[in-house]
C-alpha cells in the first residue's frame, strides 16, 4: 500500500484491572514516540458504547488508518473492535490487538514497574505488525438448502427429517438396502422410559421419511467421489449398479457403527454357545416375533428358550489398554437380561461386570433386573472370567470381587458385550471428505467441546454413533443437532469466513508440491501445474508457509514480516533477559487467559505472539529469535489430538524436533527451545511452564 502509515493506539484502564497495576499514562507517553504512531489516548473502559464511539470519532479526526488496541483479551474482544473500526470507515484487517491485562497486569500484580516494562514492550510489538497490516476480506459463499445425509440410521433419519421439515431438501444414501441402521437388527429398546419392540420405532421413522415430500432416499447405495466445498460440493451416488450426480451444499455424516467382533475370544466363532450382544437380540427378536403369533405366549415348544443357564459377560473388547468404557454395553447387558427373564422366568442369568456405568434414567432397569433374579457378579480389572468346557458342558470361572471367591457358573449360553468401532465405510467416507477418525474408526469432531458435531470443514456435520457409541435418544437428540449446524448457512444462504488465508506467490513457488501435501483441508490445489489456494477451504492455520522452502506462501494477517517484526521490536533491548513465545490463537492463548483471570503469579520475562496454530511456526523464526538474542522461545499450542486446524500440532511437534537440530547445529543451546500443549483451562501449566524456564534458564 502506497497510503501513509497512521497508527491509532488506545490504551485500556480496564477500570483498575489494568490501570491499577500498569503506569497507563506511562504506556501511552510511550506509544506517542513509537515511529508511526500518530495518535494514543487512555480509555477508562475501552470497550463501553460511549469509549467505542469516541474511539471511531478519533479514528476519523486523526486520519488513522491502523489501530493498535491494547487492553484485555483478542479472545473475546476482538471482534467488537473489529466491527468498531469497520464502522469508522477502517477495512477490520487493519486492526491489531494487544492483550495487556491477561499477559501483564494480572499476573504481574507483584511488580508494577515489570509489568509496565511489560505492556510497553506488548504494545511496541503491537505497533510494528500493525505498521505492515494489509486489508483482509471476509470471504462469502453462497450457500443453497441441499443436504446429504450419509447413512440412514437413526441419528441420520431424524437428521434428514430435520433438514426437511425446515423447508430443506433432504437427501438420504444409505447402504444397506432398508433404512434402520443398527436399531433395526435388535429385539427391544428402552426409549422415553418404555422399552419397545425396535421395529416399531425403525417402522414409524422410516414412514415419516418415506411420505415426506422433501426427502430423497438412496437405498443400497454408496457414494463414489465427493468434491468441492461448503455451498458446492459436486457428490456421486451410486445407488442400485446405476450413478447420479448431485450437487449438495452440506452434508451430514451418521454412519453409525458395529460390534467389535470377539474373534478367538471365549471360542467365539468356533462354539455356537458363544455369542455376541448383537446376536442374542437376534434371537431375542425371534422369540419375540413368536410369542406376538402365540398371542403372548411361546406356543411353539421348538421355541422355548432352553438356555436356562446364561453367562453375559460385559467389558469384552473395552475397558482395556486400546480403548475406554464402550459407554452403552452395561446398559445393553441389563436390558437383554430382563427380556429374557421376561421370555424364561426359569432362567439363571448371570451378569459378570467389571462396572456398572449405569446413567440415572437405566437404574431402574438395574433394579427391576435384580428382582427379576438376575445375578450380578463384579470381577476384578485385572482377573477376566475364563471358559470352560468339561464333557461338552460350558462353564465360565470368575472370581467374585465381593465375595473374594473363585466361582463356576454353568452356561447353556454365553454373551460376550463386545465393544464397538465404526461402520466398514469410514475409511473410505473419511478419504472422500478429507475428515479424520480415530483408531476404531470412530470420526473426530472438529473439538469435543466447541465443536462436538462439527468437522473442521465448514459444512459438514457428524451425529450419532457415527461418533462415538450412543443410546437411542443420544443419537436421535445428535441427528438433530446436526441438522441444525447444517441449517445455518442453508438458512441464511451463505457462509461468511474469515480472510484469513494463505496466499502464494507463484513466482517464488517452485512446484514441489509439499503445500499441497500438508495442507490439512485439501485447500491447496493443482491449477495449471502451479498450487492454487482455494480460498473457501483455506482456515489460515499456516501450515503451509511454515514448511514452505522458497517462503512463497504468505498468511493474510500473519505474514513473515509481520511476526518478524513483532519479533524484532521485542528484542531490541536487553533480549537476553527475554523469552519469546509463540502461542496459538486457540487453547494455548486460552491457557496463557486461564492463568490471567486465576491471577497465578510468573516471571514477566515472556513476549507472547500469537498464531493462529503453532503450526505457523517457522523453524526461521525460532532461529531468529535466537540470532536476536533471546535467552529462550516457547511455542505453545493445544493438547493432543484437540488442535484446531486437525493436525498443526503433529506437524509443530516434528517441526520443533528438526529445530532443535539445527539450533544445535548453528551453536545455539537446543534447550532453550521449550514447548507446551495445553488446554484453554490450563492457565497453571503455563505459569509453572514460565517459573521453569525462568529458572532452568538463569534468567
Ligand atoms: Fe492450537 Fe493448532 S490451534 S495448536
Amino acid at each position: 500500500m502506497d497510503e501513509d502509515i497512521r497508527i491509532g493506539a488506545f490504551i485500556c484502564d480496564c477500570g483498575s484491572n489494568i490501570a491499577g497495576i500498569v503506569n497507563v499514562p506511562e504506556v501511552v507517553e510511550y506509544a506517542r514516540g513509537l515511529k508511526d504512531v500518530v495518535f494514543a489516548d487512555e480509555g477508562k473502559w475501552s470497550c463501553s458504547v460511549d469509549y467505542l464511539a469516541t474511539m471511531k470519532e478519533l479514528i476519523k479526526e486523526q486520519g488513522i488508518n491502523r489501530v493498535v488496541i491494547a487492553s484485555c483479551t483478542p479472545r473475546t474482544h476482538e471482534p467488537l473492535f473489529k466491527r468498531t473500526i469497520k464502522e469508522a470507515g477502517l477495512n477490520p484487517y487493519l486492526l491489531e490487538f494487544v492483550s495487556i491485562r491477561e499477559q501483564s497486569s494480572w499476573v504481574h500484580r507483584d511488580d508494577p514497574q515489570k509489568a509496565t516494562e511489560k505492556a510497553k514492550d506488548l504494545v511496541k510489538m503491537g505497533v510494528a505488525k500493525a505498521a505492515l497490516l494489509e486489508k483482509g476480506e471476509e470471504i462469502r459463499l453462497p450457500v443453497n438448502t441441499d443436504c446429504l445425509i450419509i447413512g440412514g440410521g437413526m441419528a441420520g433419519m431424524n437428521a434428514a427429517l430435520n433438514i426437511a421439515d425446515q423447508g430443506f431438501h433432504a437427501i438420504l444414501v444409505e447402504k444397506e438396502s432398508r433404512l434402520g441402521g443398527l436399531v433395526k437388527d435388535i429385539a427391544a429398546i428402552s426409549y422415553n422410559n418404555e422399552t419397545v419392540p425396535a421395529d416399531e420405532i425403525v417402522n414409524a421413522k422410516a414412514a415419516l421419511i418415506d411420505s415426506h415430500p422433501n426427502i430423497t432416499v438412496y437405498t443400497n447405495a454408496e457414494i463414489e467421489t465427493v468434491e468441492g466445498y461448503i455451498g458446492n460440493y459436486k457428490v456421486t451416488v451410486k445407488a442400485d449398479g446405476s450413478r447420479e450426480d448431485l450437487d449438495v451444499s452440506t452434508i451430514i455424516v451418521a454412519t453409525g457403527m458395529k460390534e467389535i467382533e470377539p474373534v478367538g475370544q471365549f471360542e467365539y466363532g468356533r462354539d455356537p454357545r458363544v455369542i455376541t450382544q448383537l446376536q442374542f437380540e437376534g434371537m431375542l427378536k425371534k422369540w419375540n416375533g413368536e410369542c406376538a403369533k402365540g398371542n403372548g405366549k411361546i406356543s411353539n415348544s421348538k421355541s422355548q428358550i432352553k438356555n436356562n443357564d446364561v453367562v453375559i459377560i460385559n467389558c469384552v473388547n473395552s475397558k482395556n489398554e486400546s480403548r475406554g468404557c464402550c459407554a452403552i454395553g452395561c446398559h445393553i447387558s441389563v436390558k437383554n437380561a430382563l427380556a429374557l427373564k421376561a421370555r424364561n422366568d426359569g432362567a439363571r442369568v448371570h451378569i459378570l461386570y467389571r462396572d456398572l456405568s449405569m446413567v440415572r434414567e437405566e437404574g431402574s432397569s438395574l433394579e427391576a433386573a435384580k428382582k427379576a433374579g438376575v445375578r450380578f457378579i463384579r470381577f476384578p480389572d485385572d482377573r477376566y472370567p475364563e471358559m470352560r468346557e468339561e464333557d461338552g458342558r460350558l462353564s465360565v470361572l470368575v472370581n467374585d470381587l465381593l465375595l473374594g471367591e473363585e466361582l463356576t457358573i454353568p452356561a447353556d449360553l454365553i454373551v460376550l458385550t463386545t465393544g464397538f468401532k465404526g461402520n466398514d465405510t469410514v475409511d473410505d467416507i473419511k478419504g472422500l471428505l478429507k475428515i479424520s477418525a480415530n483408531p476404531d474408526g470412530f470420526f473426530q469432531e472438529a473439538h469435543i467441546k466447541l465443536g462436538p458435531l462439527d468437522f473442521p470443514s465448514d459444512g459438514i456435520s457428524l451425529c450419532g454413533c457415527a461418533r462415538s457409541p450412543k443410546s437411542l435418544k443420544e443419537a436421535m437428540e445428535e441427528g438433530t443437532g446436526a441438522a441444525m449446524r447444517a441449517s445455518i448457512p442453508m438458512k441464511q444462504g451463505f457462509l461468511e469466513a474469515e480472510g484469513i488465508v494463505a496466499d502464494i506467490d507463484l513466482d517464488l513457488c517452485t512446484s514441489c508440491g509439499l503445500c499441497e501435501k500438508n495442507c490439512p483441508y485439501g485447500a491447496i490445489q493443482w491449477v495449471d501445474e502451479k498450487p492454487q489456494v482455494i480460498k473457501a477451504l483455506c482456515k489460515g492455520c499456516g501450515l503451509c508457509a511454515a514448511d514452505c522452502p522458497k517462503k512463497a506462501i504468505t498468511i493474510i494477517h500473519y505474514s513473515d514480516e509481520q511476526i518478524l517484526a513483532q519479533m524484532e521490536a521485542a528484542l531490541e533491548e536487553r533480549a537476553e533477559e527475554k523469552i519469546i513465545g509463540f502461542v496459538c490463537h486457540w487453547c494455548a492463548l486460552g491457557g496463557v487467559d486461564m492463568a490471567g483471570v486465576s491471577r497465578l503469579q510468573y516471571p514477566s520475562n515472556a513476549r507472547l505472539i500469537r498464531v493462529m496454530c503453532s503450526a505457523r511456526v517457522s523453524i526461521d523464526f525460532i532461529e531468529r529469535a535466537f540470532e536476536l538474542g533471546a535467552a529462550g522461545v516457547l511455542v505453545a499450542g493445544c493438547e493432543f489430538p484437540t488442535c484446531h486446524y486437525i493436525t498443526g500440532n503433529y506437524a509443530a511437534e516434528e517441526r520443533i524436533k528438526k529445530a532443535r537440530k539445527r539450533l544445535a547445529r548453528k551453536g545455539y543451546d537446543p534447550n532453550r527451545l521449550w514447548n507446551i500443549w495445553c488446554s484453554a483451562a490450563d492457565g497453571p501449566k503455563f505459569a509453572n511452564t514460565m517459573r521453569d524456564m525462568v529458572k532452568k534458564l538463569g534468567l
